[in-house]
C-alpha cells in the first residue's frame, strides 16, 4: 500500500461511491463521500446549495471538505466529480492518496443519472448536459494514479481489480 488514502475520482454516475464503500469493507478503512460531508456541514442539501449559494459558493466548501478528510488516514474517499476542476484539489488528492479514476461511457452514464434529481448540473436534458460536461472535462480526471472503466462488470469484480493494484 503506497499511500495512506485512496481518493476516487470519475464523472458523475461512475460508480465512485458504491465503489467506495465495499472497497472501505474489504479494506477495513473508512469511507467517506465528500458531497455528504459538504451537506453536513452546510445543513443544505446539494442542490439547496447550488440554488441558494452557488456553484463558486459549493467548489470552495468542496476544497475545505477535501483538505480536511485528507488530512486523515486509512480513509476510502469519493470525491464529487466536479472536484478535479481545481489544481489545488488534484495536488492535494495525488499527494495524500493513490487516485483512482472510474470510468464509464456516455450512454451508460446517462442511463445511470436519467432518473436523477439530485445533481444540479444535470437538470434539464440529462443527455445534452452529459455530452457537453463530459466533454468539458475530457482531461480532467486523467491525472489518477489508476484508471478503471466500470461500464462492465460488477462492483465486486472491480472492487478486486483496485484491491489487486494499490
Ligand atoms: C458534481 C458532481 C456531484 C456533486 C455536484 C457537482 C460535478 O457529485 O458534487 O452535484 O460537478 O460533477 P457526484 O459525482 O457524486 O454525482
Amino acid at each position: 500500500m503506497k499511500k495512506n488514502n485512496i481518493v476516487l475520482v470519475g464523472f458523475m454516475g461512475t460508480g465512485k461511491s458504491t465503489v467506495g464503500k465495499k472497497l472501505s469493507s474489504k479494506l477495513g478503512w473508512g469511507f467517506v463521500d465528500t458531497d455528504d460531508w459538504i451537506e453536513k456541514r452546510e445543513h443544505l442539501s446539494i442542490p439547496e446549495i447550488f440554488s441558494t449559494k452557488g456553484e463558486v459558493y459549493f467548489r470552495k466548501v468542496e476544497a475545505e471538505v477535501i483538505q480536511e478528510v485528507m488530512a486523515s488516514e486509512h480513509q476510502v474517499i469519493a470525491t464529487g466529480g466536479g472536484a478535479v476542476l481545481s489544481l489545488h484539489n488534484r495536488s492535494r488528492m495525488l499527494s495524500q492518496g493513490t487516485v483512482i479514476q472510474l470510468k464509464a461511457d456516455a450512454d451508460t452514464i446517462i442511463k445511470r443519472v436519467e432518473k436523477d434529481t439530485h445533481r444540479p448540473l444535470l437538470q434539464g436534458n440529462i443527455k445534452d448536459k452529459v455530452y457537453e460536461i463530459m466533454e468539458k472535462r475530457k482531461y480532467a480526471y486523467e491525472f489518477a494514479d489508476i484508471i478503471l472503466d466500470t461500464s462492465a462488470g460488477s462492483v465486486d469484480h472491480l472492487v478486486e481489480q483496485i484491491y489487486a493494484r494499490i
